[in-house]
């Protein structure tokens, strides 16, 4: 480079360098719908009610409206500089109870400035807060009294951005904060190790299909000492087969043996009236592929589950859910009617050619397969449901060899409004009283139809409902039903509409154990639990896959939750692409014997400082299983305290995702728990005797 080239390049990047500057943009020039609320609508310029802001009187032409509890994550790329705001309770919501915590999180959700508790009337709240180093803020507003949303404003709302000639700062949005995915999962052993659920319920006369299920180096030989007549099992696949013709219990010791050494566990199948005795383990293609599934989808599911490893951890089905029917007003070809052939028996539509093959190749793996169908007369998204065809539905599954039925209100909600309104279709002169039996008795009409149906079969299907059902699933003889809308990816955080969170759905809905008096929903016992939905970790979109927004510490809550709370465990990401840190969410034995335990219970939530709860649930060993959960945006000391357990004395403590023994413990355990983490601990007296109350 010649001298004078030489300057004109050392004044053009001096200039350059001078020009370096801090560009301030309002919150609102970002994309402000990225903003995550329970309810309503983040709104620019106005309050999210739509009119104008106003915080203890004063008026704001600027900023953002919220409807707390609301976050909005703004990645910044490195740039920060300073964040500015007015912030407070919109007087709209003057005379409402309910008061809020304003946030700015920083990096790994740190709390770089809190408002004190505001309510409505309160005066606006100046915010400055320096952002240098921080690759992310979160702008968060919580509930800190009051479950209410309430109307909130960051009014001004401005970020200060590092910003140069050269480049043009891109403030965008980020789903989630980055954490270290963990794996906590220890890796299995050569030696046979025994897993699955420790009992399993047949009626008599009916295929008991089972399989044995061991982690360990391959090949494994299978054995059982005392399988009763009319059973066989077959040594190289576990797979256990035949049938019973009385009821009884039948105890018996399962073993497993490889080069490196045996393994043996008790095991029982219970011949009864009773069948999933435990929670259902498996996979559904509904979080996955919404209705866009086709036999290959399920195919590449089953073969994914073995080639995964999955199957040696006791996960069994193989359930295609919605998408599977043809539609009375199909536009795509393969989904034409008829829906069902002249003699009324449904036909599953081209993406479906050979039903009867799919099952008989989900099932050569060693696997059970499950359908979905409605008793409306059309699914949720419009295909040919039951209505009028239960029974004959019911034989064609079970000649399909159907192992599980899942069937889903839809458009049944029609005929029960038509039902318990006056109407043609009634005698009713005034709308059914929805505290009287009758009412009752139409709200449950089309699960008891479907369950008579399923019981004239020769063959065992497990019955999971879904709908407006969490009241009485068990009155109506389901195995499982559904406790709340469908779950979403997200933790707190509510997508706008009908969706629920993780932690809604885990801890603060639905809990079972506080029914007073009877009424409302029934608790867990074998053969009959509460539903929370389908799993959402790994990638999961409902036909647009994408890495689930949990966080790794939200994804091992979501998993210990619905293990603790005794779910039905349905995965429901995509089974191509499983990653080491999901499998090792889904292939942990200890969590997973927490879930099948027994015993059918299910946990209950024994302490709760603010953000910080004990979950803990009785284990038919006597010991129990005990989630220390963290909700808040910091890690925290948990303590679960023997008195809030309703035990005494020495225990020993082992941590289940660590598969690590803690130690002896005199009358309370401590743990750091991360942010929106836990630590699954199993609590047992140390002398292995059953606790004591
Ligand atoms: C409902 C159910 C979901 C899924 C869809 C299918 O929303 O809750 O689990 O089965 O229907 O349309």
């Amino acid at each position: 480079m010649n001298l004078p080239r030489l300057t004109l390049f050392l004044v053009l990047a001096t200039g350059a360098i001078s020009l370096a500057r801090a560009q301030v943009y309002p919150v609102t020039s970002l994309d402000i719908q990225q903003t995550v609320q329970k309810t309503g609508e983040p709104r620019a310029g106005l309050n999210s009610l739509g009119s104008t802001m106003r915080i203890g009187g004063k008026g704001f032409k600027d900023g953002l409206g919220t409807m707390a509890p609301s976050k909005l994550i703004l990645d910044l790329k490195n740039n920060g500089v300073r964040f500015t705001a007015s912030v407070g309770v919109d007087d709209s919501a003057k005379g409402t109870e309910g008061s809020v915590v304003f946030r700015i999180l920083g990096d790994e959700g740190r709390v770089l400035w809190e408002s004190q508790p505001m309510k409505a009337g309160d005066a606006p709240v100046v915010v400055d807060v320096d952002l240098k180093g921080q690759k992310t803020v979160s702008m968060v507003v919580d509930p800190s009294s009051g479950d209410q949303p309430l109307p909130v404003d960051w009014a001004d709302a401005k970020i200060e951005l590092h910003s140069n000639v050269y480049k043009k700062v891109d403030a965008n949005t980020v789903p989630a904060y980055q954490e270290p995915a963990e794996i906590l999962t220890p890796r299995p052993g050569p030696t046979p190790r025994i897993t699955g659920p420790k009992v399993f319920g047949v009626r008599p006369g009916h295929p008991v299909l089972f399989t044995v299920t061991a982690t360990g180096d391959c090949p494994i030989e299978f054995s059982a000492e005392g399988l009763p007549e009319g059973l066989q099992l077959d040594a190289k696949t576990g797979r256990i087969s035949g049938s019973l013709k009385e009821k009884g219990d039948h105890a018996m010791t399962l073993r497993a043996k490889n080069a490196s050494g045996e393994a043996s566990r008790p095991f029982k199948i219970v011949c009864g009236d009773t069948i999933g005795l435990v929670p259902a383990m498996g996979w559904n293609s509904w979080n996955c592929y919404a209705n866009f599934i086709s036999d290959k989808n399920i195919r590449d599911a089953a073969d994914a589950m073995v080639s995964s490893g999955l199957v040696n951890h006791g996960w069994s089905y193989i359930n295609i859910d919605e998408g599977w029917q043809r539609m009375p007003q199909a536009k795509d070809p393969a989904l034409k009617p008829p829906t069902r052939d002249p003699s009324g028996r449904i036909l599953p539509n081209d993406r479906f050619p050979d039903m009867k093959g799919l099952i008989g190749y989900i099932h050569g793996k060693g696997l059970r397969a499950g359908i979905y169908t409605s008793p409306g007369p059309l699914t949720c998204e419009d295909y040919e449901g039951s209505y009028k065809h239960e029974l004959q539905d019911a034989r064609t599954f079970a000649e399909w060899e159907i192992d599980y039925l899942k069937h889903d209100v839809c458009s049944y909600n029609k005929i029960f409004r038509q039902e318990s309104k006056p109407g043609p279709s009634n005698n009713l002169t005034k709308p059914m009283d929805p505290n009287s039996p009758e009412y009752r008795a139409v709200l449950q009409k089309p699960w008891r139809v479907m369950r008579e149906a399923l019981d004239t079969l020769d063959r065992d299907l497990i019955y999971s409902i879904s709908g407006n059902v969490r009241d009485w699933g068990k009155e109506v003889g389901a195995n499982s039903w559904r406790v709340s809308s469908d779950v979403v990816d997200s933790w707190l955080e509510i997508e706008n509409g009908w969706r629920m969170s993780v932690s809604e759905i885990g801890f603060d809905r639905f809990r079972e154990a506080e029914r007073k008096g009877g009424s409302g929903p029934e608790l867990a016992s074998p053969g009959h639990f509460n539903d929370r939905d389908m799993l959402v970790v790994g990638h999961v979109g409902w036909g647009k896959s994408h890495p689930t927004r949990l966080t790794p510490n939200e994804q091992y809550t979501h998993i210990s939750m619905w293990c603790l709370l005794a779910s039905p465990l349905m995965i429901g990401c995509d089974m191509t692409k499983l990653d080491d840190f999901t499998l090792s969410l889904l292939t942990n034995d200890e969590v997973l014997e927490v879930n099948q335990d027994p015993l059918g219970k299910q946990a209950d939530r024994v302490s709760k400082k603010g953000d910080l709860e004990v979950w803990s649930k009785p284990m038919e060993d006597g010991s129990l299983a005990v989630g220390l959960f963290n909700r808040g945006y910091l890690p925290a000391d948990v303590t679960a305290n023997w008195k809030d357990l309703g035990i005494q004395g020495p225990r020993k403590v082992r941590d289940l995702w660590r598969q690590k023994d803690l130690g002896d413990f005199q009358d309370a355990f401590t743990a750091k728990v991360p942010r929106h983490g836990v630590v699954l601990v199993r609590i047992a007296p140390k002398d292995n005797s059953p606790a004591k109350p």
